[in-house]
Formats: structure tokens, sequence, C-alpha cells
């Protein structure tokens, strides 16, 4: 029996972790996991519950209450799929104080280990080397320059038509989500001791596929 392919992708908001790995999972035909995703939706689900999203006992509750699951590509919420909900500037603003919350990591965590068992697979997030996956047979980590990764966000922001926003505006945004994601107690985002550095703010999508397909090919 071979051993199945893990591949495991960190970085800040907007490095291209996800549009990368995406590409790399079709061309290596894989399983995609988005992580992030999950810790959106949960975020989602506290917003549309109206739950005061500093009162950790009622948080604790409410996933208690939540089953969510991620399927072929997609994000399910107590059975919905919320592919395009969990992407709102209102998620993203609030996600970084959720995800923080050591109980709500640990569901996440054994339910991303789950999925990944016995599979082949690559998984993004922000401590999926270090922490998910650290017997991962390859690890990268994903970085751009703020300028860009903002650009890039605020983009994709004005195709959705987001309103109230501005290139200034998503850059803040995201500064604050790295300086929470980074500083946290659990599971910081962090470049894992062997990982693999790609910075892609002058590259490609494409060309940033092909390093990475390149490695795990071994060429
Ligand atoms: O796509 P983007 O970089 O904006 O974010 P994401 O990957 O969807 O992740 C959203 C948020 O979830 C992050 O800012 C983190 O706060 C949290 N997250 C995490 O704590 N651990 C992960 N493995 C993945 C995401
Ligand atoms: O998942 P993460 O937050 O790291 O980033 P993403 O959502 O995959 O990428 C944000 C945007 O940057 C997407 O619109 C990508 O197409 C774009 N991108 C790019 O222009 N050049 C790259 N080398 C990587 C991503």
């Amino acid at each position: 029996k071979c051993d199945n392919i893990s591949i495991a992708i960190d970085g800040p908001a907007g490095a291209g972790k996800s549009t990368i790995s995406k590409l790399v999972a079709k061309k290596l035909n894989i399983e995609y996991v988005d992580t992030g995703a999950m810790y959106r939706a949960f975020t989602l689900k506290l917003l549309e519950e109206k739950i005061d999203l500093t009162d950790e006992f009622k948080i604790l509750e409410e996933l208690k209450n939540t089953s969510i699951d991620f399927i072929d590509g997609h994000i399910y919420l107590d059975s919905k799929i919320v592919d395009k909900q969990i992407r709102d500037n209102i998620v993203s603003q609030n996600v970084s104080n959720i995800a923080k919350i050591k109980e709500v990591r640990e569901g996440m965590i054994k339910l991303q280990r789950k999925i990944a068992e016995g599979k082949d697979i690559i998984m993004d997030g922000r401590d999926i080397g270090t922490v998910v996956l650290p017997n991962a047979k390859f690890k990268f980590f994903i970085i751009a320059s703020i300028e860009e990764r903002a650009k890039r966000r605020y983009k994709d922001l004005i195709k959705k038509e987001e309103k109230n926003i501005s290139l200034e505006k998503v850059k803040k945004e995201i500064e604050k989500r790295d300086k929470i994601d980074s500083t946290r107690a659990i599971a910081p985002l962090k470049k894992s001791v062997d990982a693999i550095e790609i910075d892609t703010t002058n590259k490609s999508v494409n060309e940033c596929v092909k390093l990475i397909v390149d490695i795990v090919e071994g060429r």
C-alpha cells in the first residue's frame, strides 16, 4: 500500500492559498479541503443567529448545535451549502475572533483530521503544517506583500458587489486579521520550520501551481 499524499498550505489572507490549492488538487487529482471555510461557516451561523460575539458561553452553546462539513468542494452549515455567504465581508471581519477560541479550534481540528484520514489531500489554512497535519509530506507557506494581498481581496469584493469598501479599508481589515491570527495563544499562524516558503507577490497563479506540482512530483 502506498502512503497517501498530504500537502499542507498555510499563510496569511489573500496570499493565494485557496486559488492555488484548488488548481494543484485538480492537477494531481487529489482532494482539496478549505479549513478557513469551516471557521467562516461557524461565524456565519453566529451572525445569522445574532449571537453576541463577545459572549463565549453563548458561542460554545451554539457550537454544540452546529454541524459543519466540507464535501466535494462545498462547505455545509447544518446541511445547507453556504459557499457564497461565507465570503461576505462581514464574516471576514469577525472570523478571527471566533477562530481564536480554544473549543472552536478543537472541534474544527478533529473534523479536519477525520476528513484527511486515509486520503490524498491538499488542505489550506493557518495551522495545517504546524498543528492539523504535522506529518504532512509537503508543507508550503504562501506569502505576498500586504499591498498586493489587499489589492487582490479588494478586486474579489468588487466582483461580489460588496458595498462600503475601499482598498484602504480592505488593507486595514486584512492587517487586523493577520495580527489576531498570528498572535493568538492557540495554533497561531506561523511558518512551520519544515515548510517551503513561496512569495506570490510577483508570480502568476499558474507559476505558483507549477512550482508546487513540480516539487510534489519530484522534479
Ligand atoms: O481566504 P482568507 O485568507 O481570507 O481566509 P480563510 O482561509 O478563509 O480563513 C478565515 C479565517 O479563519 C482566518 O483569518 C483565521 O482566523 C481562521 N482560520 C484559522 O484560524 N485556522 C485555519 N486553519 C484556517 C482559518
Ligand atoms: O486563500 P487566500 O486568502 O490565501 O487567497 P485567495 O483567495 O486564493 O487569493 C486571493 C486572490 O488573489 C484571488 O483572486 C486569486 O486569483 C489572486 N491571486 C493572484 O492574483 N496571483 C497569485 N499568484 C495568487 C492569487
